[in-house]
């Protein structure tokens, strides 16, 4: 049974493959309106969420399936009267496809040892796997493809989009350079560093990490920032964090060492004024919206890839 745990599940190959049917997708959706019919994705979120939640409502629909979206505060799970396995067995008996949005990545490793249908990471603290499907297919969108380009991510090193960042551009060929605080709680998990590194070297591409935030974004064809207060810290640690990581907020200052034709990206929600100026996000290089978007195709095709991988299996 396949699922969509972290980027590495999967290879180059299928990753470029799963991109290229969101590009098709994207390009005639009437030709996918009854590619998942019938099929029912069942949807679980411990956390916020606007994009994710309504995106693959949206996105399973337009492929002629139905969604239920499971609220975790109503549920015998949520109440501590039914466990994990328990909940995921019940599920596997109903639904096709499973989206999780968790706060700890082994919950959504101990879901997928108990399903029975394929179970998609809506975001854990570890990884965000369809955010960076969706960011992928942008890149190869507004810089006319991935290999070869330069991306710098400012900001939040230890931290589920830059570690499926890490993961998603060292497979890809794309060069990484993340500026952000020296220190373990700031710098991605060593072992995702590693990962990234070894990835790379196929394609002979770097991966970098410093605290130097001009020096990552030097000549980047692409500048990416996240939250400084992802959805799991606590918010007492606001202005201690704003202190840390100021230093890497996207400014026009920075954008100005990039390329000329640079483009600026958050997967959002954002916040002005922290992790990038208004100035930046607000302006003429701003693909964030088309990100979003984007989370829509990239979606469907993950979706579409599972439900045929689980058909054969
Ligand atoms: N980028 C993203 O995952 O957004 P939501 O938290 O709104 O789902
Ligand atoms: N790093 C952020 C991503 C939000 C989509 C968080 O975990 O809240």
């Amino acid at each position: 049974m396949e699922h969509l745990s972290s980027l590495t599940d999967w290879n180059e190959e299928i990753l470029l493959g799963v991109l290229q049917s969101a590009a098709d997708f994207k390009a005639e959706p009437e030709a996918f309106a009854r590619a998942a019919e019938r099929k029912v994705l069942f949807m679980i979120f411990e956390k916020p969420s606007l994009r994710t939640r309504v995106s693959f409502e949206t996105g399973i629909v337009r492929l002629g399936g139905h969604a239920i979206n499971y609220d975790v505060n109503t549920s015998p799970l949520g109440a501590g009267k039914e466990s994990l396995p328990d909940t995921i067995k019940v599920v596997s008996r109903y639904a096709d496809l499973i989206v999780a949005r968790l706060f700890k990545h082994s919950d959504l490793e101990e879901m997928i040892a108990h399903s029975g249908v394929p179970v998609i990471n809506g975001l854990t603290d570890y990884s965000h796997p369809c955010q960076i499907m969706a960011d992928l297919l942008t890149i190869r969108e507004h810089r006319r493809g991935l290999k070869g380009q330069t991306l710098c991510f400012l900001g939040d090193g230890f931290n589920n989009v830059t570690h499926s960042l890490l993961h998603g551009c060292a497979m890809t060929g794309v060069n990484i350079r993340v500026g952000c605080p020296a220190g373990e709680d700031y710098e991605p998990l060593p072992s995702v560093l590693a990962e990234a590194r070894r990835l790379a070297e196929a394609h002979g591409t770097e991966v970098v990490v410093t605290d130097d935030a001009k020096a990552a974004a030097e000549g980047a064809d692409v500048v990416y920032t996240d939250s400084w207060m992802s959805y799991h810290i606590d918010p007492g640690e606001l202005d201690r964090r704003v202190k840390k990581f100021m230093p890497y907020q996207v400014t026009e200052e920075i954008m100005s060492v990039t390329r000329p034709d640079s483009i600026f990206m958050n997967c959002l929600p954002a916040a002005r004024g922290y992790e990038q100026t208004a100035e930046v996000i607000d302006g003429p290089r701003s693909v964030v919206f088309d990100q979003a978007e984007n989370r829509l195709h990239a979606q469907n095709a993950i979706m579409l890839r599972l439900l045929e991988q689980a058909r054969h299996g």
